[in-house]
């Protein structure tokens, strides 16, 4: 099991809840305080896992965690699927994507809905890929996320998740936790007005289990041919397994 860590440590909602809420409340901000804090290399992350994704030449994608829908955009135009599914618990980052997806005219092939990764509202085996960036540290039940996307996986089918990781080199580690514990919360918290969601940002990403931790995670739950690769000096990574 992974470490808990919650938005607000004072508050006796549920993660799930208090995860919702927040991403409600921070949504109109989050697109800019995303590419702003990242220095856009969040873009170049979410173009990678498209890559990944369209060589696997899907017709279905389900896009757990969605968001904002920037990941569902890109897979859309990358790996030119049917249709592209996002889900998300958030009604407030979902209408921040819808927005997007008609901007973007791809409105014929992406739909979002409001649903929770650890309850699918999906059949088993129904997508040839699946999708998760910034989302699976997010879960209350890691584990349940994981099994649950597996369910409506079709054998043979990709899981690719995109994670923050914490840099283990010196001086990019050094650098990296003054950025993330000083700098980070500071903007986000001007910016996005909200008390604690960059702070539970770099918390929740140095509890998380990382690299072959969550690669032995992802095989427990019972995927097959689990992997990792490193991006951007160790501050993020892309997982890729299958059913
Ligand atoms: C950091 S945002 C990432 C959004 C988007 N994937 C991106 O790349 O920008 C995390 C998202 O995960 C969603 N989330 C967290 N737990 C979830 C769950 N159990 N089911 C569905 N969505 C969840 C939140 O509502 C939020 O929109």
């Amino acid at each position: 099991m992974s470490t808990m860590v919650v938005p607000d440590k004072s508050n006796p909602d549920s993660k799930k809840v208090q995860v919702e809420n927040m991403f409600d409340s921070i949504a109109p901000k989050y697109d800019v305080l995303n590419h702003t804090l990242s220095l856009n290399i969040d873009k170049i992350w979410r173009r990678k896992v498209a890559r990944i994704v369209s060589k696997t030449k899907p017709d279905t994608v389900l896009d757990v965690a969605t968001g904002t829908c920037d990941l569902a955009i890109v897979t859309a135009r990358k790996a030119h699927p049917q249709s592209v599914c996002g889900i998300d618990l958030s009604e407030e980052m979902l209408n921040v994507g819808r927005q997007k997806v008609q901007k973007a005219s791809l409105s014929d092939i992406i739909t979002v809905q409001k649903g929770d990764a650890e309850n699918l509202p999906f059949g088993d085996n129904t997508f040839d890929a699946i999708t998760v960036a910034f989302g699976v540290r997010n879960f209350e039940n890691l584990e349940a996320g994981l099994r649950e996307m597996l369910r409506v996986l079709k054998p043979g089918g990709s899981c690719v998740v995109l994670e923050f990781t914490m840099p283990t080199a010196f001086p990019v580690k050094q650098l990296y936790n003054f950025y993330f514990r000083h700098i980070l919360p500071l903007i986000g918290r001007l910016v996005s007005s909200h008390k604690s969601a960059y702070t539970y940002l770099p918390e929740s990403v140095k509890a998380f289990p990382q690299r072959a931790d969550f690669v032995r995670i992802m095989e427990q739950c019972g995927y097959s041919n689990a992997r990792f690769r490193s991006l951007s000096l160790g501050i993020a990574a892309i997982y890729v397994a299958n059913k």
